[in-house]
């Protein structure tokens, strides 16, 4: 939202699917742009956990993880209405335990190879999320990937109808 404003690519929530994610920056066709999102969105969750956790401990980092999170994807500066929150979730899970988000990565992305489909890759990936913490040991972490998760499936609600059509769009098409 920032960055397509600063480079003057006007309004996004006019674009695509209106969302402000990397997902739809890229359907501009600028794919530094739609990189640039995509790392500022992720960082913003790891940068906000890394800081809670070096000043106050690990039940503070897992809640200014959520915080980055809710903020994302309810920013008060766009009057609630923000993005769908999976770069900043996938950062946020990266700095909480890497082997999680790492692996919760690697989902997204062998789901997006298979169907070229990001809000597909983003729900499966999503889902995964409480397994995987399960799976690498991380039980303190699968309430706040459970909650995070069962949000991303409610901001992606248009993305699930469209899919239930099947007229969801590919990576990089503009539908
Ligand atoms: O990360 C957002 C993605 O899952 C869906 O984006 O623009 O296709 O609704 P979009």
């Amino acid at each position: 939202m920032v960055i397509t404003r600063m480079l003057g690519m006007g309004d996004l929530r006019k674009i695509g699917s209106g969302n402000i994610g990397a997902t739809n920056v890229l359907r501009t066709g600028n794919k530094p742009a739609a990189l640039a999102t995509l790392l500022l969105d992720s960082g913003k969750g790891a940068i906000a956990v890394l800081i809670a956790r070096y000043f106050l401990g690990e039940t503070a980092a897992q809640v200014a993880g959520a915080a980055a999170f809710i903020g994302h994807i309810y920013p008060i500066w766009l009057r609630f209405h923000g993005g769908k929150g999976v770069a900043t979730f996938l950062g946020t899970m990266i700095a909480l335990a890497w082997p999680v988000g790492l692996a919760a990565c690697a989902v997204w992305l062998l789901t997006a190879v298979v169907t070229r489909i990001s809000s597909l890759s983003a729900l499966v990936s999503a889902a995964a999320t409480v397994p995987l913490a399960y799976a690498f040991g991380h039980r303190d972490l699968m309430m706040l990937a459970a909650g995070l998760s069962v949000l991303i499936f409610w901001r992606h609600r248009s993305n699930i109808a469209r899919l239930a059509a099947g007229v969801e769009p590919k990576i990089g098409k503009k539908g």
